[in-house]
């Protein structure tokens, strides 16, 4: 009833672009997902609608009941707001100010940042400023977070750090993840599930569960299986476009 399904989704553009052709998955409640493929291939389509931002030509789409969250891959932080602000906003929003204070704190200890809570962003790091992202996009207890490429502006060290805080929160919290990525080692580190996806048209070329236990810690990335998986994938990625390039 709660996972997320998408069944034969279709879309093609105005214009004319297939953006994204017969697409189905379904994935458990409190699952991760993540969308892998390259540019072009529609992740950030079907993630749009997932959200219910755009609605597919054909198809249809199930989601888990509740609150969604989006996250951007610039942290599009307000930067006359502090960060406690920027956290503070979507409680604003919605007018649900009781206990917000509680909250925000929470949130900010969690992406440890409590120190910087009266700071504004341009006086953080990239890799804070996407903390405070993650931490607004999680400070009203969505059910399910839609992640676009999020980490795709930072450097690999801080990446991996993030990618392993973001896997605490969500041990923590339980939403069902959807993540998007042209990262290989990074789709595998995090997710559960994922999916290939081959562009013109967008589409799922692959689909690999991922068995690694949680909690998956950083050592997992120099063993010989995450190699493997990860070189799998690779190829999985490389046959779907030679493929896509063949029928263009
Ligand atoms: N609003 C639009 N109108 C027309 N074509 C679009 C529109 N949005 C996206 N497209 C086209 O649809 C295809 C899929 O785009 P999409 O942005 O979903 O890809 P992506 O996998 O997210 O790529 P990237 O990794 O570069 O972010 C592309 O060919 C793109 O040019
Ligand atoms: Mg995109």
């Amino acid at each position: 009833m709660n996972s997320l399904t998408t069944q034969s989704l279709s879309l093609t553009f105005p214009n004319g672009v297939e953006a994204l052709h017969d697409v189905s998955f379904s994935c458990g409640e409190s699952s991760f997902l993540s969308l892998l493929g390259p540019s072009g291939c529609g992740k950030s389509t079907l993630l749009r609608i997932i959200a219910e931002l755009i609605k597919p030509t054909e198809g249809s789409l199930q989601r888990p009941a509740g609150e969604l969250s989006f996250v951007f891959q610039a942290p599009t932080l307000l930067p006359w707001r502090t960060v406690r602000k920027n956290v503070q906003l979507p409680l604003e929003l919605s007018r649900n100010t009781r206990e917000a204070s509680e909250r925000v704190n929470e949130m900010l200890e969690l992406v440890g940042l409590r120190q910087f809570a009266n700071a504004y962003p341009h006086e953080l790091s990239g890799g804070m400023q996407m903390r405070v992202s993650l931490a607004r996009a999680l400070v009203t207890r969505p059910r399910l977070l839609l992640l676009d490429e999020p980490f795709g502006a930072l450097d690999d060290i801080t990446r991996q750090r993030l990618n392993e805080e973001l896997l605490t929160l969500w041990q923590r919290d339980k939403f069902t993840a959807v993540f998007v990525t042209h990262n290989v080692s990074e789709a595998v580190f995090l997710s559960q599930r994922v999916l290939v996806m081959t562009p013109r048209p967008g589409r799922i070329h692959e689909i690999f569960d991922i068995p690694f236990a949680y909690p998956r810690e950083r050592q997992l990335r120099a063993s010989a299986e995450f190699a493997q998986l990860c070189g799998a994938l690779s190829n999985s990625i490389n046959e779907g476009h030679e493929h896509a390039a063949a029928h263009a």
